[in-house]
């Protein structure tokens, strides 16, 4: 075998920094590593990514709790997924032969829930109706927040609950990371809004938009003696038999997230007592797609939609972002600057 020449040329470092994962956990089992970059396939772009943000889903996953989560991702005993984080902003670096959408250098924004994950790293790869153009008034931090909660927070009301102008919308959870999204969607689609939260977030709900909001440590909203065409529920911490005394005869109510227990009732037991109550109760489960993305944006570049960034943190300190979400002190959202 002939000795290697020493003019042939090193092959190109194509190494990059990501929070990775090996076992589910604390956050002290993620930790900063250097990793291969993603490889381009044919049907895909390769993101420069130059923000990320946290959601609840992010921490679902890295604790592997509850259970029902590594039968929908896969990875029993460890995770399937070693980079984590799936709303992203950013620039292409590279694009398969397949992409006709995007080109190296256009600015995107996206969500890659379906298309294995990888956000929190310096590049990820997805193929491209997981991304669309980053709306052009937003920086890569705001962008970052749309996908995962704006796509919620737009397909509960939207689609799920049906939402028409002029009809009266509760937003339980409206602080959180749907919720503020939820409670200007709602507004932009006409409704009479009334976001619920815990007291030193009344305000920021108030400054969101939303038309009326109620202090649950001071109130209990099934008690104040209004009634509600839909009713999104974001923190669902009670069952939804709670709220239905404060449903419309024809009213929804959408569960979206909260206590296991209460989503799972509410999506098995659902159908039946909407049935009995004669009021619909329905569940969300949000489905990432490049249409809902541009509706985003459209509502973002009308002013319509302004992402509430609590804190943004380096890449290095996503295990801190992500305790800090966990704590339940957010207000809005949690970015990641890469
Ligand atoms: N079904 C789907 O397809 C789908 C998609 C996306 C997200 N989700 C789920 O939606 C939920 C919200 O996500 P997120 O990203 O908005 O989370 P988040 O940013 O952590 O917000 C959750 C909000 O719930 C409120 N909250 C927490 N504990 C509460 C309690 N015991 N009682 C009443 N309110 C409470 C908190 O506000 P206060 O401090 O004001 O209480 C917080 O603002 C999560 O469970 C997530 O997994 C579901």
């Amino acid at each position: 075998m002939p000795a290697p020449s020493s003019t042939v040329p090193l092959p190109e470092v194509r190494t990059m920094k990501a929070i990775v994962q090996s076992e589910y956990g604390s956050p002290d089992v993620l930790s900063l590593a250097e990793v291969e970059r993603p490889l381009v396939p044919d049907d895909g772009v390769l993101v420069k990514v130059h923000a990320a943000s946290v959601d609840a889903g992010v921490w679902h996953l890295m604790r592997g709790t509850p259970f029902l989560i590594r039968l929908v991702f896969g990875g029993l005993s460890k995770p399937k997924h070693a980079i984590l984080g799936s709303a992203i902003a950013g620039r292409v670096e590279a694009v398969g032969t397949a992409v006709t959408q995007f080109q190296p250098g256009d600015e995107v924004f996206g969500d890659l829930s379906e298309s294995g994950f990888g956000g929190f790293a310096e590049y990820a790869c997805a193929p491209e109706e997981a991304l669309a153009p980053k709306p052009g008034n937003l920086s890569f931090e705001a962008a970052a927040t749309l996908p995962v909660s704006g796509l919620a927070a737009l397909q509960a009301l939207r689609d799920v609950g049906q939402l028409q102008a002029g009809q009266k919308v509760l937003v339980l959870g409206a602080s959180g990371g749907v919720g503020s999204f939820a409670v200007q969607i709602a507004k932009a689609l006409g409704a009479d809004v009334t976001g619920v939260a815990s007291t030193h977030k009344v305000e920021m709900v108030a400054k969101l938009g939303a038309d009326y909001v109620i202090d649950y440590t001071q109130t209990d909203v099934t008690l104040a003696g209004k009634q509600y065409d839909l009713i999104l529920d974001a923190a669902a911490f009670r069952p939804f038999s709670a709220y239905l005394p404060i449903l419309t005869p024809t009213g929804t109510y959408v569960a979206v997230g909260g206590s296991t227990g209460d989503f799972l009732r509410a999506m098995v037991l659902g159908s039946f007592a909407s049935k009995a109550a004669g009021k619909q109760v329905k569940s969300l489960e949000s489905k990432p797609n490049q249409a809902d993305l541009m509706t985003l944006k459209e509502l973002a570049e009308a002013g319509k939609l302004i992402p509430f960034i609590d804190r943004t943190f380096s890449l290095g300190e996503v295990p801190t972002a992500i305790c800090y979400l966990e704590d339940r002190s957010v207000k809005g959202k949690v970015t990641i600057r890469v």
